[in-house]
């Protein structure tokens, strides 16, 4: 990495900074470079990233065969409107991940965020069933601690105490919430719940395997299979959000395939471009995809937002996905759940610690009490990692490609920091 000189020693007041309150933050690191896992701040420090960029980076930062493909897009075509016209970039990025997700899932409507990619699929689920004449299927049943985004369609399906929205709660859709069918009691209340409301329904949506910001809580696959298999059971579209689990962060290369199911609409976002730009998708069954077929124009699906299929982000998913075909990602998972296991299994011995979790390449420690997000965050800082925890977790999810070495530094920063917390008790 060059060796800047700081350009920005303060932060402009003219930035509002996202879940933060304003009056009382701390002033935010500023930073001026990244490179394979490290950010560079303005003052010259290197933090070793352990979190992705909001579990994006997969391939680590500035990876040249992502910024090559970029660059060459750049110069040809940087952005074009997608309606009325249609780029290779595109056409190839579609065609790439028809052919990697499960199933029948081959028809991709590109958007630009996560959290539009999920208000794609509502509208998708909602507009098949309209397509079909039945009008009054159009609310969505999903999971406690579920996170979707913060629009206000995906706000009303996201877990109203933990989602961070419980403030709008008046202004927002009634949906209905469920608990996941972990065991026989829960399987039977989510039965139960699904045959009560069936004819109003539209979809189920789900986090597979990890619900992410409720709180990096997990679930195995045969929880996942039960929640698909009932859906089937009371025709009910299933949602797959795997905006964070999608690109090998669980282990495969999307989570639904560790349970073995195709959901019949699944979001992706994130990891898509690798972590460079911004750029969703929400792929869609042959069914759903069918029942938008017609001679009548207003059974079109009519969303497109401006720069969707941004023929630069689609350079840089196309690059992305070359990545995961040339170099072994999942096996670097595999290595890194292992590595993570084991060093954070001393946290389960401290009193101050809930939980420890691990799924693929991520490791999360739940502490038994709210902490001081502040003050810890720049303890992490103080010791150059980035660790960024929210509510009452603290959670690693590297880039990918982290050397052993590299997650050490992130995993003994975890311990300090847990261990000492312990101590305030
Ligand atoms: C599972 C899931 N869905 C949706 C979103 C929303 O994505 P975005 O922040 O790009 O709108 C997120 C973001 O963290 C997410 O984790």
């Amino acid at each position: 990495m060059s060796n800047k000189n700081s350009r920005f020693p303060t932060p402009s007041d003219a930035l509002w900074l996202p879940y933060t309150q304003m009056a009382t933050a701390p002033l935010p690191l500023v930073a001026v470079a990244t490179e394979g896992v490290r950010i560079r701040l303005a003052d010259g420090r290197d933090l070793i990233d352990g979190t992705s960029s909001w579990w994006t980076a997969c391939h680590g930062y500035n990876h040249p065969h992502i910024q090559q493909a970029v660059k060459q897009q750049l110069e040809i075509m940087p952005h074009v409107m997608f309606g009325g016209l249609i780029h290779e970039p595109a056409r190839q990025l579609a065609s790439r991940l028809a052919a990697l997700l499960p199933g029948d899932l081959n028809h991709v409507f590109f958007t630009d965020s996560g959290s539009v990619a999920v208000e794609v699929a509502l509208k998708m689920a909602r507009q098949y069933w309209m397509n079909q004449g039945q009008k009054n299927r159009s609310r969505i049943i999903y999971f406690r601690h579920g996170y979707h985004g913060d629009t206000f369609a995906t706000m009303a399906i996201c877990d109203p105490d933990e989602g961070m929205h419980a403030q709008f709660a008046g202004a927002m859709p009634k949906e209905i919430m469920a608990e996941l069918p972990v065991d026989e009691k829960s399987q039977a209340a989510f039965e139960a719940c699904l045959a009560q409301h069936a004819h109003e329904v539209a979809a189920v949506i789900i986090e597979p395997l990890v619900q992410g910001a409720g709180g990096m809580k997990m679930h195995d696959a045969a929880t996942l299979a039960r929640v698909a298999a009932s859906c089937q059971r009371h025709q009910i579209l299933l949602i797959a959000d795997e905006i964070m689990t999608g690109f090998g962060r669980t282990g495969h290369l999307f989570a639904c395939e560790e349970a073995k199911i195709t959901p019949d609409i699944i979001c992706l976002s994130k990891a898509l471009t690798g972590g460079t730009l911004a750029l969703a998708a929400t792929v869609a069954r042959e069914h759903i995809f069918t029942a938008f077929l017609s001679e009548e124009p207003q059974k079109a699906l009519m969303h497109g937002p401006t720069f969707m299929a941004n023929p630069l982000a689609c350079a840089a998913a196309n690059a992305s996905l070359d990545l995961f075909e040339q170099e072994p990602r999942l096996n670097q998972v595999a290595a890194l759940s292992k590595q993570l296991e084991q060093a954070l299994a001393p946290c389960r011995w401290l009193s101050s610690v809930k939980d420890v979790r691990i799924k693929g390449a991520i490791g999360a420690v739940e502490m038994s009490k709210p902490m001081n997000l502040n003050a810890v965050r720049s303890q992490f800082a103080a010791l150059g990692v980035w660790i960024r925890p929210f509510g009452q977790v603290i959670y690693l999810m590297p880039p990918l490609v982290i050397s052993a070495q590299d997650l050490t530094v992130l995993t003994e920063a975890v311990i300090q920091v847990v261990t000492a917390l312990d101590y305030a008790q």
